[in-house]
């Protein structure tokens, strides 16, 4: 069994499913996407990580949710069991001719876009719903209030932020209230600037999931930061992104990490990160 945490009123797995790359420039493809969703759930994952942004720049919008939507659809197993988190604020465009990320956090784009994922996920209510990432251009205030609409008006039942800063989770807890049950942050042995969002969630009550937990797979960055976790991972006789899942749990029970996968053997890889006992030594030797 996959390890359990409680998410807010959501109890699931602590390790989810991450669905950008399935979606995402460099996809394998749909049959690949729903095999993948298919194993993760067979083993026992119970929560799913997807975007309203979660598609190829210049090509269908949604096309993530569409992939979820259709998983579920397709997979024998007990559907309400699992969770379905998606965020809105961000779109795809080009810099350069390059794919990029742009964001719209104007209260009109958040409400239309979440009133579009919940139509595409094929749900009355998302269960969690993130503010995908702040925008200069609009007070942080102003989103939230937006987020706070849809849950009022049933469009989503619970709330979170991502990409955000202390500040930020602080005025999403004043406006949403117990609402607000995560912050989403990027976390891994290369990126630690996010520390203390990780302890701020514990002080505030709500859980810290790790985005990119496993690093990333776009850019290019300094890998001799998983030496210490590969002489952990030899000890234990499991690969060292096992022990990179588990180092990032046994930062406290409010926290979870959803990796990604292009395909089943490193989901299903990801998943028994759970059942991994770090001891005292090993965690003496990571960061
Ligand atoms: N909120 C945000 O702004 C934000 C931003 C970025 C990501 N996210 C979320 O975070 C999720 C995870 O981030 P990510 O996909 O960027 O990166 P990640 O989880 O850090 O890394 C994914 C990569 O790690 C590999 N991998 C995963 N498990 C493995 C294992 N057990 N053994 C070996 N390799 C393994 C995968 O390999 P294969 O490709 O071979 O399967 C994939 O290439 C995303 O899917 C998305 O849901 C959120």
């Amino acid at each position: 069994m996959v390890l359990q945490r409680n998410l807010g009123p959501f109890d699931t797995t602590a390790i989810g499913l991450g669905e950008m790359p399935l979606t995402i420039e460099n996809n394998l493809g749909t049959a690949k996407g729903i095999e993948t969703i298919h194993a993760a759930l067979d083993a026992g994952c119970r929560q799913i990580d997807t975007a309203w942004a979660y598609y190829c720049s210049g090509g269908e919008e949604q096309t993530g949710e569409k992939l979820v939507r259709e998983a579920l659809k397709t997979w024998n197993g007990p559907r309400d069991e699992v969770l379905v988190a998606t965020k809105v604020g961000h779109f795809r465009n080009f810099t350069d001719g390059q794919p990029t990320w742009d964001v719209d956090g104007s209260p009109e784009n958040l409400i239309r876009r979440a009133k579009e994922s919940a139509y595409e996920l094929g749900v009355d209510t998302i269960d969690l719903l993130y503010f995908h990432r702040p925008d200069p251009k609009i007070p942080y205030g102003e989103s939230i209030e937006a987020l706070r609409e849809l849950i009022d008006e049933g469009v989503a039942r619970e709330g979170g932020v991502s990409n955000a800063s202390i500040e930020q989770m602080d005025i999403a807890q004043e406006i949403l209230g117990d609402r607000l049950i995560a912050v989403q942050n990027q976390y891994s042995p290369i990126y630690l600037d996010t520390a203390d969002t990780l302890e701020h969630a514990a002080r505030i009550g709500i859980s810290f999931v790790c985005w990119s937990p496993l690093g990333g797979f776009r850019k290019p960055y300094d890998e001799s930061k998983f030496d210490p976790f590969k002489v952990v991972a030899n000890r234990h006789g499991v690969s060292y992104q096992q022990v990179v899942l588990a180092w990032e749990l046994a930062k406290g029970d409010h926290v979870f990490v959803i990796p990604g996968a292009h395909r089943p053997e490193t989901i299903l890889d990801s998943l028994k990160a759970g059942d991994l006992a770090l001891t005292p030594e090993d965690l003496a030797m990571l960061p």
